[in-house]
């Protein structure tokens, strides 16, 4: 019996490993052909992707996005892009107006045409008519001759720096993206139309501004010029030496395409343009969009959230700003309905929840597929407010509908529940198909098979002298086949869902039948080409969930109150979405950290749980950069739904950014970090122990080894001493006395060893519990005799003296607990192999780490030109009227510019905590896009972008919010 169960282990594994090569097999041999006919395209994307960009998510820039790029390093690319700008660029814009008023004020006070969202002539007609996005020809030819087609390096990620720019051969062949029919697409009948109504009257945001004073004008004045004087560098910088590409690499001056390759800081930052005043800038830029062509990328995948919140809102911003329909720019509103039309295609799925990343070539984009399994909670709800403003400026609801489908969905998991009632697990099972259930089903038909076969074939199988046991095996065997290739005699075959999955990207004819209990139109089992699917709503991908309003969920909270401003306050889902993720906020995440000087402020953690967050919560105390907008959050949704508290919250948690900003050597704060917690948040004071306890949580065991090895080498000099008088045959050889209040030898044998991952881990856990005996231990170390103790004690400075100068004859290096090897006496003068004590370990940390006290640690020390601090010092600013957060940002600014100054614009920076810090050539396009835009707004008259008259997005991208009856 042992044998034959190991025999039939290996042939189950066997099976298992042939199964799998033929799936891949399969499978390669799929993309092969498809990717053949790209003579430059890389793989495709896997399923699921890991979550996303720079934009959101800490996390992600590590595995986002591709820096894949393309060339100026040789000649002929680079004078190929010299030129289409100026020389030999013939294009007309018609609609561009020649003049227009310069005065910021304008931006606000021309409302009047505001409100009837009405499409500009001609845009209506081309989208529509065509049915298929009626792309402009002209463009599909200048993309033809398009000098550089660039595929990015899958392999390259975040060190993709020196990367820069390796020449692609040019290629005349360029695949376009092409209007598909729907697989599933919602009947006319259905689309989720937006809201109508007089928008509601909503309590004003901003502070009513008293007239300031001369003198403080004059200051305001001069900061705002300065930031202005940032911009003008920076965009002067893009325009000469990347214009037309994504980003300028600022130190190299050379440039970068990691999103698509459409002029995302060109296009990020138009309404920076506008804004300032710079108005020729813009206008050259608009000759520049024109020639953008959406149809082709320089990826294989358009990642939709990066895309949406930079180019979408940023046309659609660039609109609104400059004056909408009577502004008279209409390109950008044609450029805006051009890039929506591609996007709309990732909505085509059965439960009409999006691809995050698109595959936007014709091959795979004509093939029917269902959402990711695994989406970010940021990349899925931050659609909202573009898609929904484009709705209104151009009266199409399919745009609204496609994002309000999101919204039901979140709101419906909201009612059924997630573990932390209010806000959303990280990564989300977006693809509407019940796993568990499908499971169960397919188990049920699989029993209901077997009977039947059992009931028809038994004589046979006997007869064929077929043992119970093999026929088992048989069974595993088949399992793991597609079931189609079962041949069972009486079988019947219903396995759709594995050959189908396999013919999916072979095979069009879809069927499509419309549920009758959700009234949803799905694929039907059958010939479909999807696999079967029990469907269900969102849910959580993960076994443990996690919660942060960082990095991966940000911007999906930050849209709720947003969206309902934008709706004039005609869609009461959102008001209830916010006002829950605030009590969820308030309840589980938010801390009090413990800082030097006891300021009261905010952060907001991160908790990671199985399911039941009330027992078994790990909360994480951690202070991330992308974290910071919620300062703003919480003040604007304080406001608007009549909570002072929350406004309160909102100074408190802008505050806790400024700390962080003043509390390192560059006046910058890192990218992550954590702190510690007060243990009580109303009585809150620095206690220097507790810290350097969570600095080093095996502080117990630290000193313990000090001791024993201490202990140790009195032992082994006494035998050392003993040894030698025995041989020269001294009588008199005494052992060694135990110091008092030193253990037995005995006892020392019995304790386990400290020190290891696992105290250590262990330790970290209770970190916040009670801890015992450490009283005793303190005044042991503090009793031994050591200078080098009170050094440590005193100075935190100091490291390199910590090395022990007490003499040590006779050892050398062991690991600790180690009885030390005798040597020869005179060359060992130090001992350097002394453990650290508590106290030493804990000074050694501070140094070589540069941890600014509070910090426990940095784990993220980079700046990369982020703006979310300055955007919430500019919502307090607006919303209080209160000049300090003035002189707050004023000081912010003058650190980021200090430091990540270059001549070509401005660098993400390596490290805050250096004095020095290394520029890492990159500059994102938020940097022109948002942090110069709230800088230099933070010193603007109040009026300009009023926060009662704009909504703006997470890219800083203001859109006009509709004309209600202001409470004045
Ligand atoms: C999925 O199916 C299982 C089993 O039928 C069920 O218990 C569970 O509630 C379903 N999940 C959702 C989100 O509908
Ligand atoms: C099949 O075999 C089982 C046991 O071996 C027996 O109980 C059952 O009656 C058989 N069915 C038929 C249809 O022969
Ligand atoms: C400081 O922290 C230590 C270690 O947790 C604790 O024993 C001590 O009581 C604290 N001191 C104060 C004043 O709270």
């Amino acid at each position: 019996m042992f044998r034959l169960r190991r025999y039939r282990y290996y042939v189950f594994c066997a099976v298992i490993v042939v199964f799998l090569l033929y799936r891949v097999a399969q499978n390669s041999e799929q993309w092969e052909t498809v990717s053949a006919s790209f003579p430059h395209a890389a793989p495709p994307p896997p399923r699921s992707r890991p979550p996303p960009t720079s934009k959101s998510g800490a996390s992600v820039r590590v595995d986002a996005p591709i820096k894949g790029i393309a060339s100026e390093d040789n000649d002929l690319p680079q004078r190929i892009l010299e030129h289409p700008g100026k020389d030999d660029s013939p294009v007309k814009i018609p609609d561009l107006k020649t003049t227009k008023p310069t005065k910021q004020t304008d931006v606000d006070d021309d409302e009047d045409e505001d409100a009837d969202f009405e499409l500009p002539p001609g845009s209506e007609t081309t989208v529509q008519e065509a049915g298929v996005l009626a792309y402009d020809h002209d463009g599909a030819a200048k993309a033809t001759t398009a000098p550089v087609i660039n595929v990015p390096d899958k392999s390259v990620g975040q060190g993709a720096k020196d990367a820069e720019n390796k020449p692609v051969k040019p290629t005349t062949t360029a695949v376009h993206w092409s209007k598909i029919p729907e697989h599933f697409p919602v009947p006319a009948s259905e689309i989720i139309p937006l809201p109508t109504g007089k928008p509601k009257k909503i309590p004003t945001i901003q502070y009513a501004f008293e007239k300031e004073s001369p003198k403080s004008r004059e200051v305001r004045e001069t900061r705002q010029q300065q930031v202005k004087a940032e911009m003008e560098r920076s965009w002067a910088g893009y325009w000469k030496y990347a214009k037309g590409h994504d980003e300028l690499s600022p130190v190299s001056k050379k440039f970068r395409d990691p999103f698509c390759g459409w002029a995302a800081t060109l296009v990020d930052s138009l309404d920076t343009l506008w804004i300032m005043g710079m108005e020729e800038e813009f206008k050259a830029a608009l000759l520049e969009v024109e020639k953008i062509d959406f149809t082709v990328g320089k990826r294989p995948e358009i990642p939709v959230f990066e895309t949406t919140i930079r180019y979408l809102g940023g046309l659609v911003a660039a609109y609104d700003v400059s004056g909408g329909k009577s502004g008279g720019y209409d390109i950008l509103l044609e450029k805006a309905v051009e890039l929506a039309e591609i996007l709309m295609g990732v909505f085509d799925t059965p439960n009409r929840m999006p691809v995050l990343y698109y595959n936007w070539k014709p091959q795979f984009a004509s093939q029917p597929r269902r959402a990711s399994t695994s989406a970010s909670v940021a990349e899925l709800g931050s659609l909202a407010m573009e898609f929904t403003r484009l709705a209104q400026i151009t009266k199409e609801n399919k745009y609204y509908d496609a994002v309000a489908r999101i919204t039901d969905a979140f709101y419906e998991w909201g009612e059924r529940g997630t573990s932390i009632p209010g806000i959303f697990p990280e990564h989300i099972d977006t693809s509407g198909c019940n796993h568990t259930a499908q499971n169960e089903l397919e188990a049920a038909k699989n029993a209901a098979e077997e009977k039947l076969y059992d009931e028809t074939d038994n004589d046979s199988s006997k007869a064929s002298g077929v043992t119970a046991d093999e026929d088992e095996e048989l069974d595993t065997e088949s399992d793991l086949k597609p079931k189609s290739q079962r041949n069972r005699p009486g079988k019947t075959k219903y396995s759709v869902a594995k050959r189908s999955e396999k013919s999916s990207a072979l095979n069009l004819n879809v069927v499509k039948k419309k549920n009758p209990k959700t009234g949803k139109v799905e694929v039907i089992a059958g010939e479909t080409l999807l696999p079967e699917c029990v469907s269900q709503g969102l849910t959580s991908s993960g076994w443990a969930d996690q919660y942060s309003m960082g990095g991966s969920q940000d911007s999906t909270y930050e849209y709720f109150p947003k969206q309902w401003l934008l709706l004039g306050g005609l869609e009461p889902k959102y008001k209830e979405l916010h006002l829950k993720v605030s009590e969820a906020v308030k309840k589980w995440l938010l801390y009090r950290p413990m800082v030097p000087d006891d300021r009261d402020i905010l952060f907001s953690a991160k908790i990671i749980t199985s399911g039941e967050p009330e027992t078994d919560a790990n909360k994480q105390y951690e202070v991330t950069h992308l974290t910071c907008f919620i300062g703003g959050m919480f003040g604007m949704g304080g406001k608007i739904f009549e909570v002072p508290a929350d406004v309160e919250i909102g100074k408190k948690l802008t505050e806790g950014c400024v700390w962080a900003y003043e509390s390192t050597p560059t006046g910058i704060m890192p990218e992550g970090a954590h702190l510690l917690p007060c243990p009580d948040t109303k009585d809150c004071h620095w206690n220097q122990t507790l810290y350097e306890h969570t600095l080093d949580p095996s502080f117990e065991s630290r000193d313990e080894q000090v001791e024993e090895y201490e202990r140790q080498k009195a032992k082994a000099k006494a035998a050392a001493e003993k040894a030698k008088k025995e041989k020269s045959r001294a009588q008199d050889a005494v052992p060694p006395r135990r110091k008092p209040g030193q253990p037995k030898e005995s006892e020392l044998d019995e304790k386990p060893p400290s020190g290891s991952q696992e105290d250590y881990d262990h330790t970290r856990i209770q970190k916040r519990a009670p801890i015992s005996g450490t009283a005793e231990l303190e005044d042991d170390a503090i009793e031994r005799p050591s200078s080098r103790d009170k050094k440590a004690k005193f100075s935190d400075t100091d490291a390199g003296d910590l090395e022990d100068s007490d003499p040590a004859p006779g050892f050398k290096k062991s690991t600790v607990g180690q009885v030390p090897l005798q040597e020869d006496e005179d060359t060992l003068e130090e001992d350097p192999l002394r453990p650290l004590s508590h106290k030493e370990w804990v000074a050694n940390k501070i140094k070589t780490e540069k941890l600014p006290k509070g910090f426990v640690d940095v784990g993220s020390r980079a700046y990369i030109l982020r703006p979310e601090a300055i955007e919430s010092v500019w919502y307090m600013y607006r919303i209080t009227g209160d000049k300090k957060w003035q002189e707050k940002g004023w000081k912010m600014f003058e650190a980021i510019r200090r430091h990540t100054t270059t001549e070509a614009g401005n660098s993400a920076i390596n490290n805050v905590l250096s004095q020095k810090p290394t520029q890492l050539n990159e500059m994102e396009s938020f940097w022109t896009a948002e942090t110069l835009k709230y800088f230099y707004l933070l010193y603007s008259e109040p009026n300009l972008i009023s926060l009662d008259h704009w909504v703006l997005n997470t890219e800083a991208h203001p859109f006009k919010r509709p004309k209600a009856p202001f409470g004045v």
